[in-house]
């Protein structure tokens, strides 16, 4: 099965209409859609490069129930062998009955080859070497053959998707050019202030005047965590979503339903803490704790930006 095959196969997809209805599902990543978008129906293997909480996954599950195939999600970490990515064989029907094609349990790849799914391995470059290849094979060859099993050959719709974290310490370099010659590559950023405002009153839901405030509060000390000197890695928009959910029951518990009450800071500072301590990854050589950074941040942010303290 060559590749060009899967190409044509794939040609009567219609990449305008899918762009329509997947951007309804999501706030802003227009651009970061269209490339993914033109990778994907061109028939190729693409790795986002991105810190977490920046589309990667909504895209990618907006795509495919866009087009009705399977996502499937596989960690790459040290315990990703290629038996865990590939699938093995059920060990007490082996006893039983002898190695057969029946008793093989499909793991993510073939799974995501024999569906036309799209196999989605975050952290790609903790996977090991030996991993690394099988996968590989599987993308240039759109098969793999399986002792006991056979060859399996992958539906035209069979992508490999893999995700890497700029700010990881197991470094990008380390994986081999051979890996990088066969894969497309989109480097994702943070979104600006006013698409992770939207994207946190989407997921929360939340309204009224309390959550006004609150969700721009919460944007842009989960921003500034990002910004610190002290900090190697800030929260995602993971952390401003928790912050405004935490803060709104806080708010219930404290009987605090206007953002003017001069409880308000303090209640943003423990939704903060909660939110956010376990968030943020200091540079080794600091001596602070998350909670002092946070205090630092909101400090910044309530006391010495006069807007913010004063909505009025
Ligand atoms: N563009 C977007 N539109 C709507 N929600 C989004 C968008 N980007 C992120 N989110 C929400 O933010 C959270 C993290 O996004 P996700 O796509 O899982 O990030 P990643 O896979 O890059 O780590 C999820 O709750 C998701 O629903
Ligand atoms: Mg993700």
């Amino acid at each position: 099965m060559s590749e060009l095959e899967s190409v044509d196969e794939l040609a009567p997809i219609d990449v305008s209409a899918t762009r329509a209805r997947v951007a309804a599902h999501l706030v802003g990543r227009e651009r970061e859609l269209e490339l993914t978008l033109a990778a994907v129906a061109a028939g190729r293997d693409i790795v986002l490069e991105g810190p977490p909480g920046t589309s990667k996954t909504t895209m990618l599950k907006a795509i495919t129930e866009e087009w009705g195939i399977p996502l499937l999600f596989v960690e790459g970490n040290a315990d990703l062998t290629p038996a865990k990515l590939v699938g093995h064989h059920n060990p007490a029907r082996v006893l039983r009955e002898d190695y057969n094609a029946d008793n093989f349990v499909a793991g993510p790849l073939v799974e995501a080859m024999r569906e036309g799914g799209f196999l989605y391995i975050e952290e790609f470059n903790r996977a090991p070497e030996d991993t690394l290849n099988t996968l590989l094979t599987a993308m240039a060859d759109r098969a793999i053959a399986i002792p006991r099993v056979g060859t399996v050959i992958a539906k035209p719709t069979f992508r490999v998707i893999a995700s890497m974290n700029p700010y990881d310490n197991v470094g990008t370099t380390r994986l081999s050019t051979s890996v990088h010659d066969r894969l497309n590559r989109l480097s994702v950023d943070y979104q600006d202030a006013a698409a992770e405002e939207g994207i946190v009153r989407l997921r929360t839901g939340a309204s009224g005047p309390l959550a006004d405030r609150l969700i721009p509060d919460a944007v842009a000390v989960t921003r500034m965590t990002r910004e610190h000197q002290d900090v190697r890695q800030g929260s995602s928009v993971r952390g401003a979503i928790d912050c405004v959910l935490v803060g709104l029951q806080l708010a219930v518990l404290r009987g605090i339903d206007d953002p003017t009450d001069e409880r308000y800071p303090e209640l943003v500072y423990d939704a903060m803490i909660l939110s956010l301590s376990g968030r943020i990854h200091l540079d080794e050589s600091v001596e602070l704790t998350p909670e002092a950074v946070l205090r630092e941040i909101w400090e910044d942010h309530f006391i010495l930006l006069p807007a913010a303290a004063d909505p009025g």
